[in-house]
């Protein structure tokens, strides 16, 4: 089979869908491969790389023009019509975009949305939003570092002595757990939030304090529980006694880190206006949900995150602090983000390339049922 990997073309996009490591294993199962030129330039692998491993370099065209081409993110309105009709897709392809999912079967494609893959043990290896979510929340800890304008660890020294820097952590899936691994390992001292009971004990043996807020009625114990490890929204009852609390600590906090995000909707806002009014001059938000917030106008998704000031893709100073809203951060850890990335395509293709090296779509697989989007010029509804 010919499988085709072009060059992400998407604004702060730096990631490839395959590494020469993937690569490798393609060609050894007796597939060809063909890598747009340039492709892994931005995550450090350069198109000799790729020679070595087997590939051929080639234009645009003839990487969208394979049997079965892999994407990072969903192609462009320019870049559809380079893909052939009945070809198959593989990236993540934003499930929850109802205009791009129409786009993707009027092009004539059967597209897999590796975002929409379930939770469970069997689709770990090859779960994108995992693998990508880890590195934003290590990613956000280091900007916030970088940004915040004293130490985070506690130090003694001949001067005095160092405060440590306090963290808080609002949401606490992947990338918040790795937000709080690193926060510890810089030595500062964490605190951490979720609505999910399930994360407390994850939390503590991070290092990180949980901060409780108990559920007052059988509604709120039930929403906390979510749906497949998921998330749900939690009744307007808890998310005032939350926000209260968040108000309370973020006071204290020199960072905080918001990662709370609820499939399908718009993010939770965690931290109001009256919050960052709040805070400590110089301190720093870095918001994981940017861009996908309910905004200040409520106008959904160009503004906003865990925070109504938060502006995508910008970072702003808004009443003395620092708030972050790269929308890509995974990007900015390039080379690994591709290589985890690229295994999990590896370990997806496991299950609709046959070893003779054809296409078979198993609709009885739970992963695959869940990942498909579009197929014979038609979008697929699995949720
Ligand atoms: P996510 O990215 O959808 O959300 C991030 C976090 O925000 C979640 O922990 C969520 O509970 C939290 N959140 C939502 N609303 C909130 C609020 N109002 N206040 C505070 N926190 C709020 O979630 P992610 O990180 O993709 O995964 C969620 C969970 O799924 C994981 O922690 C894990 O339990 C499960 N999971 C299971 C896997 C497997 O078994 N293969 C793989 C990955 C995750």
């Amino acid at each position: 089979m010919h499988i085709g990997v072009p060059a992400e073309t998407r604004a702060h996009e730096t990631r490839v869908a395959a590494t020469p490591e993937t690569v490798k294993k393609y060609v050894t199962q007796g597939h060809r491969v063909t890598i747009q030129s340039g492709a892994g330039t931005g995550a450090s692998f350069p198109d000799e790389a790729f020679t070595a491993a087997g590939a051929e370099i080639v234009d645009a065209a003839t990487a969208f023009g394979a049997d079965l081409v892999l994407k990072v993110q969903s192609p462009t309105d320019t870049e559809l019509p380079l893909l052939k009709r009945g070809a198959t897709l593989v990236g993540m392809l934003d499930p929850f975009n109802a205009d791009n999912a129409q786009k993707l079967a009027l092009a004539g494609v059967t597209a897999f949305a590796l975002e929409a893959a379930p939770r469970t043990t069997r689709a770990q290896s090859l779960d994108v939003l995992s693998s990508q979510a880890n590195i934003a929340g290590y990613k956000a800890v280091l900007l916030a570092a970088t940004l915040y304008p004293r130490f985070m660890p506690m130090l003694m020294t001949a001067a005095g002595t160092v405060k440590a820097a306090r963290v808080l952590i609002l949401g606490a899936g992947v990338a918040g757990l790795q937000a709080i691994a690193t926060a510890k390992r810089l030595g500062a001292v964490i605190e951490a939030s979720d609505v999910r009971p399930a994360v407390k004990e994850q939390i503590e043996s991070l290092g990180a304090k949980f901060l409780d807020v108990p559920y007052e009625t059988d509604e709120e114990r039930e929403a906390a529980q979510g749906v497949g490890g998921y998330a749900r929204p939690m009744p307007p009852s808890w998310l005032a006694r939350q926000s209260a609390l968040v108000h309370e600590r973020a006071k204290q906090a020199d960072v905080v880190i918001s990662t709370a995000l609820i499939p399908g909707r718009a993010a939770p806002t965690l931290i109001s206006v009256e919050t960052v009014q709040a805070m400590k001059p110089g301190s720093v938000l870095v918001d994981l949900a940017a861009g996908r917030g309910a905004g200040v106008d409520g106008s959904g998704g160009q503004r906003g995150g865990n925070c109504p000031l938060t502006e995508a893709d910008q970072v702003v100073v808004r009443h003395g602090v620092q708030i972050v809203g790269y929308t890509n951060l995974a990007s900015m850890v390039p080379a690994d983000a591709s290589s985890l990335y690229a295994r999990n395509l590896l370990d997806f293709l496991k299950l609709i390339v046959t070893k003779e090296g054809t296409l078979n779509i198993d609709l009885a697989d739970d992963i695959v049922a869940a990942t498909l989007l579009a197929r014979d010029g038609a979008v697929v509804r699995n949720a």
